[in-house]
């Protein structure tokens, strides 16, 4: 797919609040510091479309860029970070799970896991909670620069492991790095044959 247009819209605290068109929204979520502005930045193309930082919690409202004006990435704030208070994360997560659980338009999620570290409590009782509410997902292992080949493999089949001890099925899986851009073309190919689906189905 090529991005012929990529731009920032409008950031809200409430999903009700958020666009209304009814164009397909992919959702970057994940732990906070994992690489989603990024990864957003790396597949767009466009180098400071979502504002990225190296502290942890930079993202805290639900982001909605323009692509093609076609579909919505929709940028997230990342789950459990600990040290804006525990009022603060029970507000970052309902703001996060209103989006999630209301949100129509929400085609699928996509979940970004930091590809150096085991399996983490936090991320696999995302995905339980997404499956529960019969919500489609992705997952995208980042910063994968950060390792080297043997390491990646050994620690995609140990998690790949612990997946099929939840689910019977792998949902689709990808392997980025936004700063060389690992897996631009299969992530973009990928909503790309999502949204022709919908375009079908419509
Ligand atoms: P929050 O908005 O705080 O939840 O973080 P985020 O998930 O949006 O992470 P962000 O994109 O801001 O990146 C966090 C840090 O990781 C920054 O210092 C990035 O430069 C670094 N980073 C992100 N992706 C990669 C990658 O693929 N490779 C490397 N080496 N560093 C990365
Ligand atoms: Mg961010």
């Amino acid at each position: 797919m090529e991005i012929k247009k990529a731009e920032y819209v409008i950031s809200n605290t409430d999903w009700r609040k958020c666009p209304t068109t009814n164009r397909p929204e992919y959702a970057f979520i994940g732990r906070s510091n994992v690489g989603k502005s990024s990864l957003i930045n790396m597949l767009t193309q466009r180098k400071g479309l979502a504002k990225t930082s190296a502290k942890p919690g930079k993202t805290l409202l639900i982001n909605h860029f323009n692509v093609n004006d076609e579909w919505w990435i929709v940028d997230l704030p990342g789950y459990g970070y600990a040290r804006i208070g525990k009022s603060g994360l029970e507000k970052l997560n309902r703001l996060i799970n209103g989006y999630i659980l209301n949100r129509e338009q929400l085609t699928c999620v996509m979940l970004l896991i930091d590809s150096r570290l085991e399996p983490q409590k936090i991320d696999l009782e995302f995905m339980q909670m997404l499956g529960a509410n019969g919500i489609p997902f992705a997952i995208l292992f980042t910063k994968l620069d950060k390792l080297s080949q043997r390491q990646w493999a050994a620690n995609f089949k140990a998690y790949q492991k612990r997946l099929l001890e939840d689910w019977e099925e792998l949902p689709p899986i990808f392997a980025t790095s936004a700063e060389k851009g690992t897996g631009r073309d299969e992530v973009l190919a990928f909503i790309d044959g999502v949204n022709d689906e919908l375009k079908v189905k419509n």
